[in-house]
């Protein structure tokens, strides 16, 4: 079973290919409705009609160097298997949305994983863009943004090793404190 925290990483190098300067992502967990939802947001180049319309089909994939494309369609039925389902909003220039729903209780919902480090990796490893992070439940909330962090670094590099190690710990705890899952 494939985790959240890898699909999350799998949407974002997406956008990063679609050219993005600004990545927004959401985790939410509701026990009313109980959904788990994942939006990510990038205001990359968008998709024309005909790539959008089969963007769950494997088949469906601009990259040259192979002919399908797997994530969408990976996350697509692992959203269905929950009860839950994948909505992808984007056009030509406009950027693009993909919100995931998943069954929050559902057994076989895939855990969560090391969203602390797919959120670290794609800051560091991506300095020109801004990768924005919100987590919401009832436990509480938390807000990430690498621009501040950035700010706030005055040049130093996110990945040089004491700064990386801080903030694996900065969002380790505060995804804890906005997310009980497995
Ligand atoms: N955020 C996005 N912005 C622009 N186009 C996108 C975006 N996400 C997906 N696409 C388009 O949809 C296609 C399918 O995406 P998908 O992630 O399913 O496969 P892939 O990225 O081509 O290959 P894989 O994920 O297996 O490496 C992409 O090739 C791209 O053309
Ligand atoms: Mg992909």
């Amino acid at each position: 079973m494939r985790e959240i925290s890898l699909h999350i990483l799998d949407i974002a190098e997406n956008a990063i290919r679609a050219g993005a300067s600004r990545i927004g992502i959401e985790v939410e967990a509701d026990r009313q409705s109980d959904t788990l939802t994942v939006t990510v947001r990038d205001d990359g180049c968008g998709m024309p009609p005909e790539i959008l319309a089969g963007v769950k089909d494997p088949f469906v994939t601009t990259r040259t160097e192979r002919r399908v494309g797997l994530g969408l369609p990976l996350l697509a039925a692992n959203c269905e298997a929950t009860g839950g389902s994948l909505d992808v909003q984007s056009r030509p220039g406009g950027g693009t949305t993909v919100k995931a729903v998943f069954g929050l209780s559902h057994i076989d919902r895939p855990p969560m994983g090391a969203l602390h480090e797919t959120i670290r990796a794609l800051a560091a490893g991506n300095v020109d863009r801004r990768v924005t992070l919100r987590v919401r439940s009832e436990k509480g909330e938390f807000e990430f943004d690498s621009d501040t962090v950035k700010a706030a670094l005055d040049g130093v590099p996110l990945s040089s090793p004491p700064v990386a190690e801080w903030l694996k710990e900065h969002l380790q705890e505060g995804i804890a404190g906005a997310l009980e899952l497995d």
